[in-house]
Formats: structure tokens, sequence, C-alpha cells
């Protein structure tokens, strides 16, 4: 158990970005439409963990997490439009997000994909205004944010998941997708973190490590509740891999190989952070809370 519970932590840091969030968005000189339809899925709910992530990262460096507020906005804008677009019925044709209808099903499909470039492309103004942080620093954070969600990053990972529907893809394969269409941002609230709180090589191979380990365990729980999970915890429809012939983590190892896999993944993310010098206690807690959740 850490000092501070992940439970208070995250009210407390949820609520944080969700306030940075409507302000960003209101204070938009845009075509209401477009505008209304970038708030509705950011204000739709979901869990925040890239921003508690990229909050309790700045809190085991003994760093205040609110330097990480606009880094922090801009990654669930990221994350907001790559939900969005996912959603879309050229892709994996969901009717159902965070519990409400998906933004195409209210706003159409244009619209639809206009919030979605809207947030992408809003989410740098917002980084390039972190506060705090040396020019330097902001364009590193620039940088790593267009690399983790661009082509060689979670792009490239939703390519490769839609090349591979109604194929039988490998392990290898399939890593390469989870990789990058999840691990990827979820690894730029630890990165982005790390960058604000000059972290030294060492840490930041041990928080690499950590971070990919915990990408690939988010991923395959994603998949394992697909099939397990309730539709209303999760505000999200269960079954729509298999009814899009999506290769997965149960679907290639079966159920129980898919939650052993899961477990190793766990146990590596955590003993990555076991060598490192940080206050890790929130960070074992988000590891063990990506493994377990149930929405
Ligand atoms: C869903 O992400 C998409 C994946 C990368 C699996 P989340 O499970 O974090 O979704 P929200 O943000 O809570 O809605
Ligand atoms: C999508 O993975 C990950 C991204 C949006 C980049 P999924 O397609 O499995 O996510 P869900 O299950 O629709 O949330
Ligand atoms: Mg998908
Ligand atoms: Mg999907
Ligand atoms: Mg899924």
């Amino acid at each position: 158990m850490s000092a501070v519970s992940l439970e208070s932590f995250t009210k407390k840091y949820k609520e944080l970005v969700e306030i940075r969030l409507d302000e960003l968005v209101t204070g938009l000189q845009a075509p209401e439409q477009v505008k209304e339809a970038m708030s509705y899925s950011l204000k739709a709910g979901g869990k925040r963990i890239r921003p508690v992530l990229l909050f309790a990262t700045l809190h085991a460096f003994k760093k205040d997490p609110a330097l990480g507020l606009e880094a922090a906005a801009a990654l669930e804008m990221i994350h907001t439009y790559s939900l969005i677009h996912d959603d879309l019925p050229s892709m994996d044709n969901d009717d159902l997000r965070r519990g409400k209808p998906t933004n195409h099903k209210v706003y159409g499909e244009a619209t639809a994909i206009l919030a979605g470039d809207g947030l992408l492309t809003y989410s740098f103004e917002v980084l390039c205004g972190t506060k705090g942080a040396s020019p330097e620093k902001i364009i590193r954070l620039i940088s790593l944010l267009a690399k983790s969600a661009g082509p060689e990053g979670m792009v490239g990972g939703q390519a490769a998941d839609m090349e591979g529907e109604n194929k039988s893809l490998t392990v290898e394969e399939l890593q390469y997708i989870h990789k990058n269409k999840t691990g990827r941002l979820l690894a730029f609230s630890v990165m982005a973190a790390a960058i604000l709180a000059d972290a030294t090589e060492s840490q930041v191979r041990s928080l690499e490590d950590y971070a990919y380990h915990i990408g690939l365990a988010f991923q395959i729980q994603d998949d394992i509740l697909d099939i397990e999970g309730r539709e209303d915890k999760m505000g999200k429809r269960v079954g729509s891999d298999e009814s899009k012939f999506k290769s997965t983590y149960p679907s290639l190892l079966t159920l129980d190989g898919a939650k052993e896999k899961l477990k190793s993944h766990l146990i590596k993310g955590k003993s990555a952070l076991a060598s490192s010098d940080l206050d890790n206690g929130l960070l074992v807690d988000i590891a063990d809370m990506i493994a377990s959740r149930d929405h």
C-alpha cells in the first residue's frame, strides 16, 4: 500500500483534468457543431487512466502532479480522438462508448471525423502551453507525443489492427498491434512525467520497462473484458472483437492463456519498478488496477 491511496489520488486529479478539459474546449472560437461534438466525447466520462498515470508518475518523483496538467489534458484529447475514430463505421463500427451513443451516431460521420481531427490538433496547441517547463522540455514533449500517437505509434497499431481483421495473426504480430495501438499512449503518460521531472537515465529505463508491460496488460484485459465484461459497467459493447473477427489474446491463446499472459506482464511491470529509487506506491497500485479492472 502506498501512503496516498490510489482512490483519493484518482478522485482529486481526475477532477483537476476534467475541469481543465472543460475550460479548454469552452474557450474555443469554433463552429458550434464541431465544438459540441468534441465536448460530447470528452465529457462522456472515461476512467482518465492516462492523466492519472501521468500525475502519479510525477508524484513518484515527489514533484507537484499539477505540473503535468496541460500534458495530461493534451493526452486525454488524443485518446478521445482515437476512440471517436476507432468507433466509426469504417473502423470498429460501434454504437456505444463511455455509456453513451458513439460520436458519429449523434453528430454524423463528417462531424465525428472533424471532432477527432479537432481534438488531435488542438492537443498540440494545449501541450505548447505547458506551464513551468522550459521551451526545450516542451519540444521534447511535443516530439514524444507526436511519435507515440502517429504512424510509428498508435496510428500504426490501429492500421495493423484493421489489416489484421479476418486473418489469423501470430502472437508477435498481435503484440505489435497491442503495444502500438494502446501501449504507446499509456507509455506517454509515464515518459512525459519523466521529462518534466528530469529523470535520470536509469529511472527512464525502469519506467520504459514498466510502461511497456502495463500497456500490454491493459490491452489484454480490454480483450478479456470484450468477452467476459459487463456492458453496463464498461459503457461499451461486449463481443465487439468476435463480431469483427479480430485477433485478440483470448482468440489466439484461449481465455486462460490470455489471463496467464496478463499476469506475467503485471509481474514484469512491477518488478521493473522494484529496482528504481522512485516513490512507487501509486504506480504499483495502478498496475494492479489495470490487471483487475472490470471496466
Ligand atoms: C479504451 O481505453 C481503448 C483502449 C485503448 C483499449 P480506456 O479503457 O482507457 O477507455 P476510457 O477512456 O476509460 O473510456
Ligand atoms: C482501440 O482498441 C485502441 C485505440 C482506440 C487506439 P479497441 O478497438 O480494442 O478499443 P475499444 O475496445 O473499442 O475501446
Ligand atoms: Mg479498434
Ligand atoms: Mg474498438
Ligand atoms: Mg477492445
